[in-house]
């Protein structure tokens, strides 16, 4: 028998030992057998229903809420409003993501937003907690709410920086000269304005809590994208220490960004299960859900291109006016992908934010990349239109050898790839660039191609790796499955390390009392999770060879060999040929040890001085219209991604395709209405709100370039799913434009725009 697993070496991973389909969801059994508990479904004894009032006005003050007929209802136990709530820690959470938004809940009376919470009414029962909640009647003192861009431009400011990571107006080089110096050298100049409108994340699972305290001691089982960022939140805001803030999410149905902050209905729960010292569980309604769990905000977005005739773009200007609300700062970035995209000296990148009386907008599938590749991408297509030369084409005489903000290399970057696998699979080469000029019987056909990026994003993170005495193995963090695979990924890889099986390996996530690891947002859980689970494992392997090089009654007692695991739980040192072989099993019960563990912390280095980390893709668009009735339909879509190594090919294609389907709503369904003069939602179901159903996907498929980053971690994986939904909508524009000649710079691309001439 050869060893196949040289452990406690990073080789280990050169080998694509990870690749091929990779194995089925480790939580797949659980979640289709309704086994897997999400935070609404864990049972508690003595739970209390709370329902959330919310304010139905935009802005202004609460003169009165009479709650007395509600608290005389059957089965009510508390009525909370800002008369009666406890006070809550004021601390300031403007800079940070950890609160949706910087407004303690009940503790005035003014009013931002419709929809607002405002009270909880907790009762024995939902029926009875609904019931109640619908006769507290609430007086206002009400302003005219700014609820449209236009109205609050005047107030607009203009952010340094998003949220401390990077900045808000970006410039490189001297844009105004190369503007006025461009009349001169033949050159064209496009400049087009670009919308794209509210929209809402709508997971499966709407948010939830249920909130168990006793005295000092809070625990909350929350759908959350962090449970370290919710135990902070609490702990802050009802000054109590963090360890005794217990927060569990062991399931999560869907996130998109929706769960990344913590929201106003945990602290809720958190205020009635204190004060009825029971627990509390509060369910956000769909309809709350569009006003309580965070937006991407509306972007009005003006791209100014400047090229030479031969494709070499000269100039770039990329200037946003987006929103926020009165209690946040989250607004949309839209600009700064387009600051490393595309080679060129000067370059412009600003945005303006309009305070509104709406929710706080907050992370919404790969903020400013999504919104800001929908106008660059499309800007690109116009000016390859213009100066006919090939999309594909335009796109490879720009390419940023180097990062043009900093002049660093990329750890890898695998984009002309993409783009020329992309182009041959999906038969770009068949495309006429003559719009109106492909049909498919009555339909118009289309195609339309775009970039898709998203940064390489790793933080610190912890963990730790249990070998037990029965020869299986635990890895615990404090991470989270949002649905993407992360107990999948984590069990393989602590299974690739040590030898063992995938079954015999259970990932303990969804916990804030174990290692801290980082929010999954961003696409960072693989990226920064996989190298600790990896670098634990291998501690904890290393901690069992010794006992057995020490241990008198081992095979391999005092071998000076290297000791490998080999599958199955064994290990192996290799002997002149000969293999040596012990077992985790054996060796911890012949010590008497239950199990043997390792903690690893893990995160980035100085190779982020030297390095620009990125992932890339090229996606392609088919679309066909009908001409009489402006009926679209993306009939294929592909995507070809370079997102370093793909440890698991099935979650990590269930993914991208995912965010391509989410793309496909931007593109073409999703928009969020406010009634312009309550401020309300109007389309806050899920028939008036579309999205997306399976009748409208087509044919969508994707590949991934497999080539790890020799940089980022020894894993070299840089975590993927949002740079599915990146490039996706361009690509959908462009595709239009292909087909019917007319291009719409406004999102969502409903019919009544193709119609309209
Ligand atoms: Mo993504 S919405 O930045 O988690």
């Amino acid at each position: 028998m050869a060893a196949t697993t040289t452990v406690l070496e990073s080789e280990q991973f050169q080998k694509p030992i990870l690749l091929g389909e990779g194995p089925n969801r480790v939580d797949g059994r659980s979640k289709v057998t309704g086994e897997a508990r999400y935070a609404a479904e864990f049972s508690l004894n003595n739970v209390a229903y709370g329902v959330i009032i919310q304010s139905t006005i935009a802005n202004g003050y609460i003169t009165r809420i009479d709650t007395s007929s509600a608290a005389k209802s059957d089965g009510v136990l508390a009525v909370l409003t800002h008369d009666n709530a406890p006070k809550l820690k004021k601390a300031d959470f403007r800079t940070s993501f950890i609160i949706g938004e910087d407004h303690l809940v009940l503790q005035d009376i003014t009013i931002y937003y419709a929809g607002q919470h405002i009270g909880l009414v907790v009762a024995d029962t939902l029926e009875h907690a609904t019931y109640a909640a619908s006769l507290v009647r609430v007086v206002y003192e009400e302003d005219k709410p700014i609820l449209q861009t236009i109205q609050g431009l005047h107030t607009a400011y203009k952010p340094t920086n998003f949220h401390g990571f990077f900045e808000a107006q970006i410039s490189r080089g001297n844009v105004v000269s190369a503007l006025s110096s461009s009349s001169t050298v033949g050159s064209v100049i496009i400049e087009r304005v670009y919308t794209t409108p509210i929209v809402h994340h709508q997971p499966m699972e709407s948010i939830s809590v249920i909130a168990d305290c006793e005295g000092d001691n809070i625990t909350v089982y929350e759908s959350t994208s962090s449970v370290m960022r919710v135990r902070d939140a609490l702990s802050n805001l009802f000054d109590t220490p963090p360890e005794k803030v217990h927060v569990i999410s062991h399931y999560i149905g869907g996130s998109f960004g929706s769960k990344g902050p913590t929201w106003q209905h945990a602290v809720l729960a958190v205020m009635a299960s204190r004060k009825l010292k029971r627990p509390v569980k509060v369910v956000l309604t769909r309809q709350q859900m569009f006003t309580s769990a965070g937006h991407r905000p509306e972007t009005i977005q003006r791209i100014t291109l400047g090229a030479s005739r031969n494709g070499k773009i000269f100039v770039i200007k990329h200037n946003t006016i987006t929103q926020t609300s009165f209690i946040g700062d989250f607004f949309e970035p839209a600009s700064k992908t387009t600051a490393m995209l595309y080679a060129c000296d000067n370059m412009e990148g600003t945005h303006e934010v309009v305070r509104m009386n709406i929710s706080t907008p907050a992370q919404m599938r790969a903020p400013g990349e999504t919104t800001g590749l929908f106008a660059l991408e499309s800007a690109m297509d116009e000016l390859a239109c213009e100066l006919d030369i090939d999309p594909i084409s335009i796109r490879e005489i720009n390419y940023a050898d180097v990062n043009p903000e900093n002049g660093l290399p990329w750890s890898s970057k695998y984009l002309k790839d993409c783009y020329r696998i992309g182009a041959d699979l999906f038969g770009w080469l068949n495309r006429n660039p003559v719009p109106r000029s492909v049909r498919d019987g009555r339909f118009l056909v289309g195609m339309g191609a775009a970039t898709a990026t998203y940064p390489g994003i790793r933080s610190p993170a912890s963990a730790r790796v249990r070998i037990l005495s029965d020869g299986s193995a635990v890895v615990y963090a404090a991470s989270q499955d949002i649905g993407t695979g992360t107990y999948t990924v984590v069990s393989q890889v602590a299974a690739d390390v040590l030898g063992l099986p995938i079954e015999r390996v259970r990932s303990e996530i969804g916990d804030s009392s174990f290692p801290p690891a980082p929010p999954s947002g961003g696409s960072q859980t693989t990226a920064s999770l996989a190298p600790t689970v990896k670098e634990a494992s291998e501690v904890a392997l290393s901690k069992v060879v010794d006992i057995a090089r020490k241990d008198v009654t081992s095979p391999l007692y005092s071998k000076n060999e290297r000791i490998v695991a080999v599958g199955e739980g064994r290990l192996a040192a290799n002997q002149g040929g000969t293999p040596i072989v012990d077992s985790y099993q054996k060796i911890l019960n012949r010590n008497n040890l239950p199990f043997v563990e390792a903690e690893a912390k893990t995160g980035p280095g100085q190779e982020r001085k030297n390095y620009a980390f990125c992932s890339f893709g090229a996606e392609f668009a088919e679309v066909k219209v009908d001409p009489d009735l402006g009926e679209l339909k993306v009939s294929r879509f592909f995507g070809v991604f370079d997102v370093g190594r793909v440890i698991n090919a099935k979650t990590s294609r269930n993914q991208v395709i995912g965010a391509i389907i989410q793309g496909i709503g931007m593109a073409l369904m999703e928009q969020t209405i406010l009634d312009q003069t309550s401020g309300r939602v109007v389309t806050n179901n899920l028939a008036d709100y579309l999205v997306p159903v399976n009748a409208d996907i087509q044919e969508i498929d994707v590949r991934f370039i497999e080539k790890p980053d020799p940089y980022i971690s020894p894993i070299g994986a840089r975590g993927l799913g949002e740079i599915g939904i990146t490039g996706a909508a361009a690509a959908i524009a462009n595709a239009v434009y292909n087909a019917t000649g007319k291009r719409i710079r406004e999102l969502p691309i409903t019919l009544d725009k193709l119609l309209l001439d």
